[in-house]
């Protein structure tokens, strides 16, 4: 389905070659790329901060989606604007005053993100969906990529019900694949964030693959 956005997530990238791997993911078909940054604190994994962000836009000719799992998030909000960031996405558990921190990313110039764990209701969010672009609904715990994808389908129905006409993106994270792509397509989701199940066989050497498996989802 062409309107739905396939995110590749660089989290399944090459760490030692990120400017490489960007430029043949979007040559591959990739409509954003899906940068995940964690902080060993709301999640138990590190990845990269603002300055290795940055670094990454020169390459990034499509859309810089950001994904925080981060707590606390306000203190960095411009420091992900400065980086180039187009959306930024912070989860609603991250703490306690997410209306304000959906205002502040919008306030620094960014489109505005909020993601939901597994465990979070889609009512966690519904006074967020004036102030937010795009609800990144977890279908994975958030923390590692390739782990098997949970069956939220029920939660993006009545999150597509909630948001109404209102423009705002339902993202899919975690486990996404061929198999997993057509239920949350159906039940609403128009943007898809796939690591493992993109990245997997290629690489910037034979990128090939990589397009092979954007199409595939
Ligand atoms: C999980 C990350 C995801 C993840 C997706 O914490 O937010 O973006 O890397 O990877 P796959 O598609 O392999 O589940
Ligand atoms: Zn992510």
């Amino acid at each position: 389905d062409r309107s739905v956005k396939i995110a590749p997530s660089i989290l399944s990238a090459d760490f030692a070659d990120f400017g490489r791997e960007i430029q043949a993911i979007e040559a591959q078909g990739a409509d954003w790329i899906h940068v995940d940054v964690m902080d060993g604190h709301f999640v138990p994994n590190l990845t990269f901060g603002p300055p290795a962000v940055k670094a990454f836009r020169k390459h990034v000719k499509t859309v810089m989606d950001v994904h925080l799992m981060i707590s606390p998030v306000d203190a960095y909000i411009d420091a992900y604007a400065d980086a180039g960031t187009d959306i930024l996405t912070a989860h609603v558990e991250a703490g306690p005053h997410s209306h304000r921190t959906m205002q502040a990313i919008r306030g620094a110039g960014m489109k505005s993100g909020i993601a939901l764990n597994p465990g979070t209701p889609a009512e966690a969010v519904e006074h967020l969906l004036d102030l937010t672009d795009l609800v990144c609904v977890m279908t994975v715990n958030p923390g590692f990529g390739g782990q098997k994808f949970i069956d939220m389908t029920a939660k993006v129905k009545k999150l597509r019900e909630m948001i109404g006409d209102r423009p705002v993106h339902i993202e899919i994270d975690g486990g996404v694949d061929p198999t997993t792509a057509p239920l949350v397509v159906a039940a609403g989701a128009d943007v898809l964030v796939a690591g493992s199940a993109v990245f997997r066989g290629g690489s910037v050497e034979n990128p090939a693959p990589y397009g092979e498996n954007i199409r595939a989802i």
